[in-house]
């Protein structure tokens, strides 16, 4: 049953579609083979867990777990997400090959900044290494958990969590930093619209890297963070200083006051200016 929810904006009435089912998202989807299957949950902990099961039991590339909520949603640095119903919380299954790591990075980062535009038309930028900002806010997060023997991927896990329904002031305790895409249009937005593009550029990005490509230019472009001061944590160590570059491998180059250049492979940074 499809559940439509009213909105009133600007003396309009918008009707947003809000269900999610796997046949909405599966249904004349173009794309070989992202999304072509996909596990729904109205409610579930988290989707990275149900899609390393799926994984190791060689689901089909592509496969997308997706819950309309998550109860325990997992952040990158041991976060918790936070993921009630209505904004969009999938984990895709991939076996890239090892040399293709360090762009998927890059490559979710760009598959939901395009798809934000695609489906809304709002623009939206990267803070390193795979935040994506609007009006320097975070409205996407991803988490990319691989299993890594002896030189061979097992499988690569992509998890992405859009706030798209997001009512932030139900969340004062990421107000300050957090935004949604209906908090930046005044108006409720189709989930089933942003997740086909998604998969859509996902796939898109990920055959473009088989055959030769490179998605760096477009990553190291669309970053936030370089020329600006940061505080980047790695592991336990603080280091603060300029954001130079970014080296093809994703890795930021960062200059300290002392003129020292240091390479931070994995981590997080917090803009300073
Ligand atoms: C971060 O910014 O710290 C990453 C957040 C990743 C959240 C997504 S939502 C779908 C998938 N399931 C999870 O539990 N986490 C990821």
């Amino acid at each position: 049953m499809i559940y439509l929810e009213r909105l009133l904006s600007i003396g309009l009435t918008y009707m947003v579609e809000n269900s999610l089912s796997a046949e909405l998202i599966t249904q004349d989807l173009e794309t070989r083979f992202v999304g072509q299957r996909v596990i729904y949950y109205p409610s579930l902990a988290s989707t990275m867990e149900v899609a390393r099961r799926e994984a190791q039991q060689g689901a089909a590339e592509g496969t997308v777990i997706l819950a309309d909520e998550q109860t325990a949603g997992r952040g990158r640095l041991e976060r918790a997400w936070l993921s009630p119903s209505g904004n969009i919380a999938l984990s895709i299954i991939l076996y890239p090959s090892l040399s293709y790591l360090p762009s998927l990075i890059m490559l979710a980062s760009l598959a939901v900044v395009h798809s934000i535009e695609a489906a809304t038309g709002l623009k939206s930028r990267i803070k390193w290494p795979n935040d994506v900002l609007i009006s320097d806010r975070k409205v996407c997060g991803i988490l990319i958990e691989s299993d890594v023997r002896v030189n061979t991927v097992n499988y690569t896990v992509i998890g992405i969590g859009i706030n798209v329904n997001l009512k932030l002031a139900d969340f004062p305790e990421i107000l300050p930093i957090a935004t949604s895409l209906s908090h930046e249009l005044g108006r409720g937005v189709s989930r089933l619209s942003v997740i086909r593009c998604l998969l859509v550029e996902v796939e898109r990005l990920y055959l473009a890297l088989s055959t030769g490509g490179s998605i760096y230019q477009e990553w190291r472009d669309s970053l936030v963070t370089l020329g600006k001061r940061v505080r980047a944590r790695s592991g336990e160590t603080i280091y603060e200083g300029v954001a130079e570059s970014v080296a093809e491998d994703g890795s930021l180059l960062l200059r300290g006051s002392d003129g020292s250049l240091t390479r931070i492979v994995a981590g997080d940074v917090t803009l300073r200016d």
